[in-house]
């Protein structure tokens, strides 16, 4: 593993963009895996103001709350679209579908998507329990697309962008850990003194599936971009 250390989460955006931007140059990106959470935030926006194209280039997202519409402001869809996909076309954007009949068959169908789509750079962020997607502790290695139950920690963890805690989903549609660890490229961002234990569990801490982001350390080319408070346990 990389481990990059920044300022902070501006810094942080803009050293991810920089190596999609290489990689890109190289013409090694045909799918960019992405994350949402606020901690992409900042590489969204260095998407946005730079002057590369993306409109040849597929997009994979890693999950999606289970009963969300795609309209509603808080689906991942649409977080996509506000920060990114409105104002950086790409060919074409993948998201599990919220409100999906038939939840078995999505799960398929997702899985489909990323076989037809391998992913050249996975973009992640982390929960604080170091959760990657929306894969809680205790997800198999060996996970493709399921339907999950968020814990406690991660709806309390996400209620900060809901008016109330009732409102945030319980389940989610996410991509499974074996498909994150067949991205070719892995970059993860963590910022602020929350992340700092699961940044130290999943770097130096035993490859477990209590902690799911530790699957990484069996990864051939992960990077790791972490603020001073992210690293302050390293
Ligand atoms: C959600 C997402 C994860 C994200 C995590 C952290 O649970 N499913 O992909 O990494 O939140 O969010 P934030 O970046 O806001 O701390």
């Amino acid at each position: 593993m990389k481990i990059i250390k920044v300022k902070d989460n501006v810094e942080g955006g803009k050293v991810a963009f920089d190596i999609i931007k290489e990689e890109m140059l190289k013409g090694n990106v045909k799918t960019l895996g992405l994350a949402t959470g606020s901690t992409p935030e900042t590489l969204y926006q260095e998407m946005v103001k730079s002057d590369l194209d993306f409109s040849d280039l597929n997009s994979v997202n890693l999950d999606e709350y289970v009963g969300l519409e795609a309209s509603n402001d808080q689906s991942y869809d649409y977080f996509m679209r506000k920060h990114l996909f409105d104002a950086k076309p790409f060919k074409n954007n993948y998201l599990p579908n919220g409100v999906a009949e038939n939840g078995a068959k999505e799960c398929a169908r997702y899985d489909q998507v990323i076989a037809d789509n391998p992913i050249d750079i996975q973009i992640l962020g982390i929960g604080e329990n170091a959760h990657i997607g929306f894969n809680e502790p205790g997800s198999s290695f060996e996970g493709t697309t399921a339907e999950v139950q968020l814990t406690e920690s991660t709806i309390e963890a996400n209620s900060r962008n809901f008016a109330k805690k009732e409102d945030v989903p319980t389940r989610a549609y996410s991509m499974g850990i074996k498909s994150i660890m067949q991205a070719k490229k892995i970059v993860l961002l963590a910022y602020g003194a929350k992340k700092a234990q699961a940044i130290l569990d999943t770097v130096n801490g035993e490859i477990t599936e209590d902690v799911p982001a530790s699957a990484l350390q069996n990864h051939p080319d992960v990077t790791i971009i972490v603020d001073e408070e992210a690293a302050k346990m390293l």
